[in-house]
């Protein structure tokens, strides 16, 4: 940082505005340093962190993925500038997220051990109170290919308190009933982010919603202020809305920010449909039964139906309520953008159009 030359003090930093901001459901998600987003962030206002920062494993090594040789490099955010800069690296961003974790608040850290030994020796350093370390036991990791060493199989998660006196949330009994009601152990066995996860796109060092569903339930509570300063393709985002807690991410590659705001935005739109249930003709409660899908309507109560009405309608849902606030039945979106322009609510900035394609048929 530069030194400050003229004396005077120095302005505290603002926060810039958000790539990604949803007020109703608390979540912001900024583009940006994680370093320059924390020191304008407040002191003591986070419940939870979730941090996965750089493996510092990309130094041109080879690894094995869908049974072929590639390189291990995941891109420049995760090179390697020696023991002492990348450790110095960890203490700083560290250091940085125990200033604005409330006294009683907490921090999880996810590594392979080229960065989680500087972790650990970082946060003893700084004084937060180790609460434990998580071996995260993954099921198919890819096979060793120099067969000189044991196939990594594992990656830690050091979870560690703000400081000594704090008093950490944990519900423990949530968790060992989602252990079938044994108390739940230091070793996780929990398989890669599914096809389904990576839908939007993906992020080479993605985490698997399971993990960050486990860690936001035992570490948090509805409504807590959840934290993630390296959030790659926004898993911790995506499982803090639908826990209801508030969120802020911050992620510095555009393309990656983005990513994660194409994820959560899919998971808003879910929420708000099923909160939509009311909406008389938008059906939620098949929302996820395929009516085009002959068997559905080979059912033995209704052998012969006569198709008596089909019609395609476009729900517009508004950026601000997230509400239906216009609502046609058109061929074509180009034909229900039209509509909506020439209608009174035109100058509402849209969140998303649903589309929906109805076909009733009578039993004859
Ligand atoms: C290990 S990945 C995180 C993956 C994430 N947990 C997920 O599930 O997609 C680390 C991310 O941190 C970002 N990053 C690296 N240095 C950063 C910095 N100083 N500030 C903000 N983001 C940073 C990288 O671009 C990368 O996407």
């Amino acid at each position: 940082m530069a030194e400050n030359q003229t004396n005077l003090p120095e302005a505290p930093p603002t926060l810039p505005k958000p790539a990604f901001h949803d007020p109703k459901h608390h979540l912001k998600i900024y583009q940006g340093d994680c370093l320059q987003i924390l020191a304008a962030i407040p002191a003591d206002c986070v419940d939870l962190i979730f941090a996965d920062p750089p493996y510092f494993l990309s130094n041109d090594g080879i690894t094995c993925h869908a049974g072929r040789m590639v390189s291990v490099n995941k891109g420049k955010w995760d090179k390697s500038q020696g023991p002492d800069l990348d450790h110095r690296f960890n203490r700083t961003w560290l250091a940085a997220c125990q200033r604005v974790l409330k006294p009683n608040g907490s921090i999880w850290v996810s590594g392979t051990s080229h960065v989680i030994h500087s972790v650990g020796f970082a946060m003893q350093q700084l004084g937060f109170k180790l609460l434990n370390d998580i071996s995260w036991i993954k099921p198919n990791p890819p096979p060793n290919l120099s067969c000189r060493y044991f196939t990594h199989a594992t990656e830690t998660l050091i979870w560690a308190a703000k400081n000594k006196k704090s008093k950490h949330t944990f519900n423990y009994k949530l968790m060992r009933e989602i252990n079938g009601g044994k108390q739940m152990k230091s070793v996780w066995t929990l398989g890669a982010p599914g096809r389904d996860e990576k839908r939007f796109g993906k992020h080479p060092t993605q985490k698997p919603v399971a993990l960050l569903e486990r860690i936001v339930l035992a570490a948090s509570n509805a409504g807590d202020v959840v934290l993630d300063p390296f959030m790659g393709g926004g898993t911790t985002a995506v499982v803090a809305v639908r826990l209801r807690r508030a969120t802020v991410g911050v992620e510095f590659d555009a393309e990656y920010a983005w990513l994660a705001a194409r994820r959560v935005m899919a998971e808003l739109l879910a929420v708000v449909v099923v909160a939509e249930s009311h909406a008389p003709s938008l059906d939620v409660g098949l929302l996820f039964m395929d009516r085009s899908d002959p068997e559905t309507f080979a059912h033995p109560m209704a052998p012969l139906t006569k198709l008596v009405q089909r019609e395609c309608r476009f729900y517009f849902i508004g950026l601000t309520r997230r509400e239906v606030i216009f609502t046609i039945q058109a061929v074509s979106l180009d034909e229900a953008w039209q509509a909506f322009r020439n209608c009174p609510k035109s100058s509402e900035t849209i969140f998303s159009v649903i589309k929906t394609e109805t076909e009733i048929y009578l039993a004859q």
